[in-house]
């Protein structure tokens, strides 16, 4: 080869002489390098959204981007040399791939990727063990609980609608049954309860994934309960209050009222007073009135 074909290749040169250990690239015959294979692949699963992983092939100043194909049960078996590109990974940049919708079923799926570098392609690489969704982790889900009112209320977090919810509650209280609920979506408030007032109530809840026959484990308990007694409470209150009000109120004003009206403590200007028995009063004012009447007469 001469060194205007080795130049473009100069890089890959350099590549290697740091990588001494371990060449990233394979010489095929003709003598042009060839674009390794991306290594390391796995599938990580979780709730049902399936990661192809895979340890990414390097180049310096180079965008390699990579296609990955699937096979299913039936390819596998019956049309092993046809694979199907993923939907959504033909020519992708990172070194993952969602192959969430690709994979519909539950039986095990072959993958495989490969890198693309400009017109070149590498080998493939499959995925040692066949994935199959039944192996996802399910976590716990999510959940808010409120109150609405007197209403106990659950949001389940939206996992996508594979997932139902079995939704388990109960009044905190001595010798009070679990009550289950079936919860056949996410991301959705769902009445659960009416509750009463004087004890909290509590909820977990666990996903259900019918696809694949399994369920997670229950998310951690959280309880909610309503004051129901406040408002009844300030009520009493007032009455409690009004009533004292109208206890120590109203006798006392009755008091007055009546010490007015019966009893008056009344400081009587001196002419009124009685010095002498009423008759001499009487009599003498009698007098008094009658001498003025005969002056202005006499005038
Ligand atoms: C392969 O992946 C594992 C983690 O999944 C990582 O620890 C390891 O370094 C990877 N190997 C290579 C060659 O990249
Ligand atoms: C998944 O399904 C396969 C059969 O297709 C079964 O052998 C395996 O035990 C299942 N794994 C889990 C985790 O359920």
């Amino acid at each position: 080869i001469t060194i205007l074909e080795v130049w473009p290749f100069s890089l890959y040169w350099f590549f290697l002489l740091k990588n001494k250990g371990s060449p990233l690239f394979a010489f095929a015959p003709d003598g042009v390098a060839a674009l390794p294979a991306p290594q390391n692949l796995s599938v990580h699963s979780t709730n049902m959204k399936h990661l192809l992983m895979w340890s990414p092939v390097v180049l310096p100043e180079e965008t390699v981007y990579y296609s990955v194909e699937y096979q299913g049960e039936y390819e596998s078996l019956y049309t092993s040399d046809i694979w199907i590109p993923s939907k959504w990974c033909s020519r992708t940049e990172g070194p993952e791939c969602d192959v969430t919708d690709d994979i519909t079923a539950t039986v095990p799926y072959s993958l495989r990727v490969r890198a693309i570098l400009g017109s070149q392609t590498s080998a493939w690489s499959i995925l040692e063990q066949p994935f199959n969704r039944n192996s996802t982790i399910l976590t716990p889900p999510g959940m808010e609980i409120s109150k609405d009112g007197f209403h106990l209320v659950i949001e389940l977090e939206d996992l996508g609608p594979q997932f139902q919810f079995l939704v388990a509650y109960w009044r905190r209280e001595p010798d009070t049954k679990e009550h289950a609920k079936v919860v056949r979506k996410g991301g959705i408030p769902v009445h659960l309860e009416t509750m009463e007032p004087g004890a909290p109530y509590c909820v977990k809840a666990q996903a259900l994934v019918k696809a694949i026959g399994r369920h997670s484990a229950f998310s951690q308990t959280k309880c909610v309960e309503v004051q129901g007694e406040a408002l009844p409470l300030v009520l009493a209150l007032f009455a409690f209050f009004g009533f004292m009000l109208i206890l120590v109120v109203v006798p006392l004003s009755m008091g007055q009222l009546l010490q007015y009206s019966c009893c008056p403590m009344v400081v009587l200007p001196d002419t009124l007073k009685i010095t002498n028995s009423p008759q001499k009063l009487i009599s003498c004012r009698r007098e008094e009135v009658d001498v003025c009447a005969t002056a202005m007469l006499s005038s």
